[in-house]
């Protein structure tokens, strides 16, 4: 009785542990957080927020130019930060 529940604990927090995996994978990706920090250290955030709104060829457009002036973000992070800025 005793060892049954001693496996239950355990497959509770090997449930629990699998469970936040995707949580912490996925949160250097988080589009919102992204651009309140990468896109906020020459300009502040109202200049992209006064943008929302606009189609993904616009935040294209832009974002590439961003990065043409300074390379902030990667591949992986450019998509998050597009999806986010496309429906904030
Ligand atoms: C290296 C400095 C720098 C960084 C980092 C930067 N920007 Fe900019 N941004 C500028 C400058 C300079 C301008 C004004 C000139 C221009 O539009 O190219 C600007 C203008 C803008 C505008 C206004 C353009 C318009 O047509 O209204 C938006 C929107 C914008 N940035 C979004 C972003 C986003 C989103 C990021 C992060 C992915 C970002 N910026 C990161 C320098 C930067």
């Amino acid at each position: 009785m005793r060892k049954a529940f001693t496996l239950f604990l355990l497959a509770l927090g090997l449930l629990l542990l699998l469970g936040a995996q995707p949580a912490m994978t996925i949160m250097p990706y988080d589009g919102r957080t992204l651009v309140a920090e990468r896109c906020t250290t020459c300009h502040n955030l109202d200049r992209v927020e006064r943008r929302f709104g606009q189609d993904l060829a616009f935040w294209e457009r832009t974002v590439d130019r961003m990065l043409g002036k300074r390379n902030m973000l990667n591949d992986t992070e450019r998509k998050a930060v597009l999806a986010y800025l496309v429906s904030p």
